[in-house]
């Protein structure tokens, strides 16, 4: 299986629901696909985690890419071969890291979305660690499993399990 990891930053900025939105459909196609995922945004920026075989993962990928709603995309990380999902909750879900309060219960003082939003290259340990950590929180918040055992990983979220802090 495929993992890749990428940043992007919006062309211009969207509300929150077409950001639900956004995540609505994509954990659709996903479905269909395979696929499973997370993405964490912060002020227009969002960092995503995109798993499945290898060629759907492709697929998806190259189809995101050409989405002229972000660009300034970056992966900063991708991992071919993985043995098992480490996003597989959900097709595709989202949180919303507007707010500190995150980044000080989960990291301490020493973290802030201005990691996320700087033009400095992300480190692939730093963005894994943020993604695994929103992705265990939202899974806990929403009470289900992080690595779900049952047939078709990747649930469809609820917009109640979009997290918005
Ligand atoms: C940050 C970001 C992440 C996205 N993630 C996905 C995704 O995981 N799966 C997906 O199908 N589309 C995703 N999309 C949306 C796609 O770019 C595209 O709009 C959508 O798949 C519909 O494609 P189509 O118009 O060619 O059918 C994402 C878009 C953005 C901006």
């Amino acid at each position: 299986m495929l993992q890749v990891v990428f940043r992007s930053q919006l062309t211009k900025l969207l509300s929150y629901t077409d950001i639900q939105k956004l995540c609505l459909i994509s954990a659709r196609n996903n479905r269909k696909a395979g696929v499973t995922g997370f993405m964490v945004e912060c002020g227009g920026v969002f960092l995503t985690v995109i798993e499945g075989e290898t060629r759907e993962a492709e697929e998806t990928f190259n189809r995101i890419r050409h989405d002229s709603r972000h660009d300034h995309m970056e992966i900063v990380y991708s991992e071919n071969g993985l043995e098992r999902r480490r996003f597989g909750a959900w097709s595709m879900n989202l949180m919303f890291l507007d707010d500190d309060t995150f980044w000080q219960t989960v990291f301490g003082s020493g973290f802030s979305c201005d990691e996320l939003l700087s033009s400095r290259a992300l480190e692939p340990a730093f963005a894994l660690g943020l993604l695994a950590m929103a992705y265990q929180y939202a899974c806990a918040q929403a009470k289900i499993a992080p690595h779900p055992t049952g047939v078709r990983p990747g649930r469809i979220p609820r917009i109640g399990h979009m997290f918005r802090r």
